[in-house]
């Protein structure tokens, strides 16, 4: 057998969570939510959810691929085995298979995404009709095309491996990505104007802290922004060695993702409000309300070029933690080299990503069903197999291994009976709510 790959330190550990977990979560849903859920008071059960839960949930996932030292599919086929039970395949491979989802209509939009960066960087940008070009474009033909290059652009990286692709490509990503942010947020908060935006985003309504929407809201997104799914954290995990500080890394990706959407925020709610817009979240924002500002902006040519740019890294850096998922669970399986897993799996979930661009109905229906229902259950039969067939002392030492700050039986009975009742709570409230 070959030796498994191991991420070379614990900051490219972190990076490579962090790239994972910022993304189009924290560019296009946290603002609007943020400013639509009652501005700073939004803030006060995101950051017990995601700081709590996030932590928890990101502290289980990499545990839980630790100590299997393989994915998802390996730790739960593993955890049936030893008990006796059957099925361990079957049940083992959901986590996989709604990675595979998250990434299939995730690719979809960063085609998008490389295409408005062409549009921007060849100045076309300025020529089009905004709207009427969306409208046209999405669902087109067109999208396949750039659907394949954000495909082929996670393959290369994934198939180059996890030390010298996916941490190498991380550590080049993440910080131009902080610096973008920085420099564009900048920018728009100096524009005539742009307090409004503040005041949006900030000004707390206090009202807001007793609608249960908001809380549910905060819930959701912090469950999708630091993707539990029960896979794709799950194998980053199992690329970590036994002095890994695993609590310590997960507290470090959940509040890194936290700056990270706060200052999204911060780039773009204030020009929204400075260019006399009405905020919104999703594909309008992105391919709509923001390139109509560019279009009408000193040098909004370049600042386009830069976010669009950012953009893809933020998405990039998601989308190869997506592909590595499924590729792993399949590696594990059979006797495919990396190469071979990678383009299997990266040709099948292209060819089944076509109806997809084609038809923007199925394209909702089909995310919506996979981040409501899907990827919470993922991380759900994580939690049953990692707390519920395992002894306590076990479970304490393999989270504990190589952490400064040790967890206790406290916290032992928070994930396996307050978060688990959580994670079956997401996945109701999100049938029920259409959506979190
Ligand atoms: N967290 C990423 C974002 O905010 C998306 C993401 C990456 C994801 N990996 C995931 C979502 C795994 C669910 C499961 O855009």
């Amino acid at each position: 057998m070959k030796k498994r790959e191991h991420f070379t330190s614990r900051a490219g550990f972190i990076i490579s969570c962090i790239g994972a977990a910022v993304g189009l979560g924290n560019i296009w849903m946290f603002p609007y939510r943020l400013g639509q859920n009652g501005g700073a008071v939004f803030l006060i059960p995101y950051f017990i959810f995601v700081l709590l839960l996030g932590s928890t949930g990101l502290i289980t996932e990499f545990t839980f691929g630790r100590s299997a030292q393989g994915g998802s599919l390996t730790g739960i086929k593993e955890a049936f085995k030893k008990k006796g039970k059957k099925g361990g395949v079957l049940i083992g491979s959901i986590p996989a298979v709604g990675l595979a989802g998250v990434f299939m209509f995730y690719n979809v939009v960063v085609g998008w995404i490389i295409k408005y960066f062409t549009l921007s960087t060849t100045g076309e940008i300025n020529k089009i009709q905004i709207d009427n070009f969306f409208n046209n474009f999405s669902g087109s033909k067109e999208t396949i095309l750039w659907n394949a290059i954000a495909i082929i652009i996670a393959l290369i990286i994934v198939v180059i491996g996890i030390t010298k692709g996916i941490e190498k490509a991380n550590k080049i990503i993440m910080p131009l990505l902080f610096i973008i942010f920085i420099l564009l947020a900048f920018r728009s908060l100096t524009l005539p104007g742009a307090i409004e935006g503040v005041r949006y985003l900030l000004t707390p309504k206090w009202e807001y802290l007793f609608k249960i929407n908001t809380w549910v809201m905060a819930l959701g997104q912090a469950f999708f922004t630091v993707s539990l799914n029960g896979c794709g954290m799950v194998v980053y995990g199992s690329y970590i060695e036994k002095d890994m500080d695993i609590p310590r890394s997960a507290v470090s990706t959940a509040i890194l993702d936290t700056i990270s959407a706060l200052l999204a925020s911060f780039v773009i709610m204030p020009a929204v409000f400075a260019f006399g817009l009405d905020p919104m979240s999703g594909p309008p924002l992105l391919f709509i309300t923001l390139p109509t500002i560019f279009k009408s902006m000193p040098a909004g040519q370049i600042l386009s070029m830069l976010f669009f740019l950012s953009v893809i890294f933020a998405a990039v850096s998601s989308s190869i933690n997506m592909l590595e998922g499924p590729v792993e669970a399949l590696m594990s399986q059979t006797r495919l080299s990396r190469k071979k897993a990678t383009i299997l799996i990266s040709i099948i979930l292209f060819i089944l990503s076509i109806p997809l661009n084609l038809n923007m109905d199925l394209f909702n229906n089909f995310a919506d069903f996979i981040t409501i229902v899907i990827s919470p259950l993922g991380a759900l039969i994580v939690l049953i197999v990692f707390y519920f067939m395992r002894d306590k002392e076990d479970i304490l030492e393999e989270i504990n291994m190589g952490a400064s700050k040790k967890v206790g039986e406290k916290f032992l009975l928070f994930s396996k009976y307050g978060f688990t009742t959580i994670t079956v709570l997401v996945i109701v409230l999100g049938i029920i709510y259409g959506g979190i």
